[in-house]
């Protein structure tokens, strides 16, 4: 690796955030590195989305520092962090498709939010393209209400692909599916960023996500990165709270 290939994509030190008593993040670290899964493991309620709101300055932090892309996100006026935001993919639970469009509308909505791709061409062609990555070519003109949930997700992660992501976030992807779709979910994951090479923070509960997807995992726990490791190197820690998550995954 070239010294500038090891310069992280995503580094945070020292990230603390409270709201009033209850401090979620206290002094939480993480590097992610270029073309690498990182899962974030926390139970419900550690801060998990809070941190990755707090990646892309959805929330403003109370101290510590998160550099994106070279670029120390506190530093930003409205337009870099703007130009910031359009190299980041999210996938967020509750990124729900818009019910009165069809997939394709909701396919170009991004682009035309950004000002790309303006010609009617270049639109389908990356319509096309987004489509064909996440295997559903045929859905072009159908509504979300026609679609299964595990369906309406790789819309939902198409429409975020469709804007070039370096960095991908992905909240909880597989929560609320079955096994299955989970499953086909998680090989998406893993598709995407050999296709694309996309650097992605993946927070999840799911034991597929870890065992598949993660080149490494982070432990949150009491607002901290507790430790990290593979997901071999987890199951066979003697760390209390790793057992723990490793028993009720
Ligand atoms: N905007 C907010 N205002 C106040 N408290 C919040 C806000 N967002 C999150 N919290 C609190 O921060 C903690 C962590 O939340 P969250 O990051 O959503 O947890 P999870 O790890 O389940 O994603 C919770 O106690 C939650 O109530
Ligand atoms: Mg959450």
């Amino acid at each position: 690796m070239s010294e500038e290939n090891k310069e992280p994509v995503i580094r945070i030190r020292g990230l603390c955030k409270s709201f009033g008593e209850n401090h979620v993040l206290r002094e939480f670290d993480l590097d992610l590195y270029r073309g690498e899964n990182v899962m974030v493991l926390g139970k419900s309620g550690s801060g998990k989305s809070v941190l990755i709101k707090c990646i892309v300055r959805l929330l403003t932090t109370d101290a510590g520092r998160i550099d994106v892309l070279g670029q120390n996100v506190a530093d930003l006026d409205q337009d870099a962090l703007d130009r910031l935001r359009v190299k980041i993919g999210f996938l967020f639970q509750s990124s729900a498709l818009y019910d009165s469009m069809t997939v394709q509308e909701n396919l170009e909505f991004p682009l035309r939010r950004h000002w790309m791709a303006t010609t009617k061409g270049d639109t389908d062609a990356l319509v096309d393209e987004v489509l064909t990555a996440v295997g559903l070519a045929h859905t072009r003109n159908m509504y979300p209400s026609e679609l299964s949930g595990g369906m309406r997700r790789r819309i939902g992660l198409a429409r975020t692909l469709i804007l070039k992501p370096e960095i991908m976030l992905y909240d909880e992807p597989t929560t609320g599916l079955d096994p299955i779709t989970g499953k086909e979910i998680v090989e998406l994951i893993l598709q995407l960023q050999r296709t694309y090479n996309t650097s992605s923070i993946i927070i999840s509960h799911d034991l597929n996500v870890a065992k598949l997807a993660a080149d490494r995992i982070a432990v949150l726990y009491d607002g901290r990165n507790h430790l990290e490791g593979t997901y071999q190197q987890l199951l066979a820690s003697e760390d209390p709270l790793v057992k723990q998550f490793f028993i009720f995954m």
